[in-house]
């Protein structure tokens, strides 16, 4: 498969697609458009925050995870992204952050300038993992928090999804997993016309490459998706059985 100007191997139709698609993002998942960001993954966040904190959001969009960073009460927040659409969008919005356009693989923050790096739904989407990661621990403060919040890599597996089986009697109804220990890079129309790039790689390779980059687990949260989410899916009993989001939270060593 190819993207709008290269294979789907090359990391820059990522960066074009998300370039290309920042407004459905804008449009369908933030400004209290989503329930699993409003019900679920902000409070989250706003939990997570210490307040007095210099805090930096990687991959920030247009910067709804980064003002309720200030909100909370963060001394400073810096929202970090390659996409033009999305960094304008956050500055027009306000509310407390400051942002700069660049790379996850290249922030543009000093070393140990920050005591706390927040990821939310980016990881997915680029290739470099451990420069990512090494990254974050760079600019990290020794003892500072990272917060990672990941698309499920064992449950949400490209290839993912219900099955709905009514070729048994009675009928039934699972989730099925995709090839969840292969990598693959896959770009998937996620709306009608909506085109972005996904990166997979199992659970293992998350956690081995935090680890190696001298980053220490404090805890993981597999929630249940929230009521607004499960309301969506009112055919789908077990839903709740099944987390979409897997969030880390780790401390530089
Ligand atoms: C799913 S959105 C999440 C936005 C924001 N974190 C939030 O939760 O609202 C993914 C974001 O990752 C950004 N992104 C893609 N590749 C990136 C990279 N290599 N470095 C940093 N951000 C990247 C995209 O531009 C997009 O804004």
């Amino acid at each position: 498969m190819t993207g709008p100007t290269g294979a789907v191997g090359d990391p820059g139709v990522g960066r074009e697609l998300w370039e290309a698609h920042a407004g459905w993002w804008q449009d369908h998942f933030t400004d209290g458009a989503d329930p699993e960001y409003e019900e679920q993954i902000l409070p989250l966040v706003a939990a997570w925050v210490r307040p007095g904190d210099r805090v930096c959001e990687v991959g920030c969009g247009e910067g709804q995870v980064a003002r309720v960073v200030s909100r909370a009460g963060a001394a400073s927040v810096v929202g970090v992204d390659p996409s033009l659409n999305q960094v304008a969008a956050g500055v027009a919005r306000a509310g407390g952050p400051v942002y700069v356009r660049a790379d996850a693989e290249h922030l543009p923050l000093g070393d140990g300038s920050v005591d706390a790096v927040v990821v939310c739904l980016v990881y997915e989407h680029l290739d470099a993992i451990d420069a990512a990661v090494a990254e974050v621990v760079r600019v990290l403060v020794p003892g500072g928090r990272f917060l990672l919040m990941l698309n499920h890599p064992l449950l949400q597996t490209p290839g993912s999804g219900w099955v709905d089986d009514h070729l048994v009697d009675p009928p039934e109804q699972y989730w099925q997993v995709g090839d969840y220990l292969e990598p693959a890079v896959v770009v998937e129309e996620v709306a009608k016309g909506v085109h972005i790039r996904f990166v997979h790689r199992p659970l293992g390779v998350y956690l081995n490459t935090l680890a190696d980059a001298g980053l220490v687990l404090e805890r993981v949260d597999e929630p249940s998706p929230p009521p607004g989410f499960l309301a969506a899916a009112p055919g789908y009993e077990s839903a709740r059985h099944i987390p979409r989001l897997l969030a880390l939270s780790l401390r530089r060593s």
